[in-house]
């Protein structure tokens, strides 16, 4: 089994968004951050960063937030964007204010539209997250698209065909699955991330998309509890099925 990493307290408190380095010495003086149920007064202290820290670590009475190493699923809303250039609320701010203080930072796993809902993953490790959108990782993810028109009945061989050209492009988009689910409704998986991909497929084939909802990256659903806003923190086990779909 390998060795948790260890961290002093000041510093790994300072870098979760607790305050400076400084502040953190402040609440250990005050009896502030406690483990295993002792106040911890020397923030000077390294301790072993293992999962079960929130367990057993309190700040102000509080449960220890997720050390560093976290992924998570949000329900995106619609209206909301993943990137600092797009005006608008961000995703970021439907963390915790906290969690927006952290080093290294929580970022978003690839984007959605401000206009599309759904599935988003969000990591502050980044080795996980290229293995998650690496285009050799090839991970599936599974958009629900109501359409402006009808579907003509040949879409889906179009998109599993392996050759359809995007305007503007040099490379065929790999082929794509076309589940039929009513007249102007499907659901469409994808194998890549090219900007705008799901929208510009319909467009290539003459129609428009009106919704976009993402439900599934490789094999892990949205659940249907998740309201949109609302965030949930994934386990080794959903990080499996992400690459296990
Ligand atoms: N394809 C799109 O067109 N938009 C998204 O947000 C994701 C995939």
């Amino acid at each position: 089994m390998s060795k948790a990493p260890t961290f002093r307290v000041d510093r790994l408190l300072a870098n979760m968004g607790y305050g400076s380095r400084r502040d953190i010495h402040a609440l250990a003086r005050l009896g502030a951050i406690t483990l295993d149920g002792a106040e911890l007064t020397d923030a000077d202290q390294r301790i072993a960063v293992t999962a079960d820290l929130p367990a057993r670590m309190r700040v102000d009475g509080q449960a220890l937030d997720p050390p560093p190493g976290l992924i998570l699923m949000l329900h995106k809303p619609l209206g909301v964007t993943c990137s600092h250039k797009e005006a608008g609320p961000l995703v970021y701010e439907l963390l915790p204010a906290r969690w927006r203080r952290r080093d290294p930072a929580i970022s978003t796993v690839g984007r959605l539209d401000k206009e599309t809902s759904g599935l988003l993953l969000m990591t502050d490790d980044g080795a996980l997250l290229h293995r998650i959108i690496s285009p050799k990782a090839k991970l599936a993810k599974s958009y629900v698209a109501t359409l402006a028109r009808p579907l003509k009945g040949d879409e889906g061989a179009v998109f599993a065909a392996g050759t359809l050209m995007l305007e503007g492009e040099e490379k065929p988009l790999l082929p794509a699955e076309l589940e039929v689910l009513g007249p102007t409704q499907a659901r469409l998986t994808i194998t890549e991330g090219r900007y705008h991909q799901v929208r510009r497929m319909f467009a290539a084939v003459g129609n428009h998309v009106e919704t976009l909802h993402r439900d599934r990256i490789g094999g892990l659903d949205l659940p249907a509890d998740l309201a949109p806003g609302r965030f949930r923190l994934l386990g080794a086990g959903d990080v499996a099925r992400i690459f296990g779909g």
